[in-house]
């Protein structure tokens, strides 16, 4: 099943309870939150703090994407404010084992994301301790970005780790996923479809959600489709 995650950095910031409802009636269940910190990427968003707030205005999934320094230090933060699913960034973490199972003690479900130029090798080892792996498709810090198309190479990598090792993470992409890209993504394999520009780049969430989901249900028919022994019969 793939789910598109509305990622509210692209929403209007003073109105951020109607916005996410507007998602949630577009058929959103999971909110993807980024929270900057000036350092790790070249831009600030927002902390615990707002995720509290959210959390009184949706019952839906929380997935705080910590684009920040030191993000041990806010984990149980971010607990306290009602995050979900929390996600850190490899390259942020000097102890990433450590990390992962400090959210988890937490009662969150962790996660770990790549930029675009770290490789996916470099996750096996925590590969069992994560419910998604995120991967991003532009460099972290800013919503609009264009999709970077080697991204499908770590999807698909991601998938056949998840095989070979017999795992069931999730896979998270991120950055850029809009009508154009999606069903490249869902082909891949992902199947936790973060969009922030698409979702609310025109001003209406609820529409954006409704069209963006269509068409990753659609790519994601087509890749079962792709599938079938008798549709292969029938393409040849
Ligand atoms: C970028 C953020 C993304 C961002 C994606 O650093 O992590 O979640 O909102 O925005 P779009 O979908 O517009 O590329
Ligand atoms: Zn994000």
């Amino acid at each position: 099943m793939v789910e598109v995650l509305p990622s509210i950095l692209s929403a209007d910031f003073a109105h951020l309870a109607d916005e996410v409802a507007a998602a949630e009636r577009g058929g959103a269940k999971i909110i993807h939150v980024d929270v900057m910190d000036g350092h790790f990427v070249p831009n600030i968003t927002l902390g615990p703090p707002v995720v509290k707030s959210l959390r009184k205005a949706t019952k839906l999934t929380l997935d705080c994407h910590l684009m920040i320094e030191n993000p041990d230090q806010f984990i149980p933060d971010f607990a306290e404010a009602g995050a979900n699913w929390v996600s850190v960034h490899y390259e942020a973490c000097r102890h990433l084992h450590r990390t992962l199972e400090h959210i988890r003690e937490h009662g969150m479900e962790p996660a770990v994301v790549i930029n675009p130029a770290t490789r996916v090798n470099f996750l096996i080892d925590v590969l069992p301790m994560v419910h998604h792996v995120l991967v991003m498709s532009v460099n972290p810090g800013f919503g609009g970005q264009k999709f970077i198309p080697f991204a499908l190479d770590k999807i698909r990598r991601l998938k056949e780790l998840r095989e070979e090792y017999r795992l069931n993470f999730h896979i998270e992409v991120d950055g850029g996923v809009d009508h154009e890209t999606i069903a490249s993504v869902v082909e891949a394999g992902a199947d936790l479809l973060v969009a922030g520009n698409a979702v609310y780049g025109k001003g209406d969430g609820e529409t954006g959600t409704r069209e963006l989901t269509l068409a990753a249900l659609t790519a994601a028919g087509q890749a079962r489709e792709a599938k079938k022994p008798e549709a292969v019969g029938k393409a040849s």
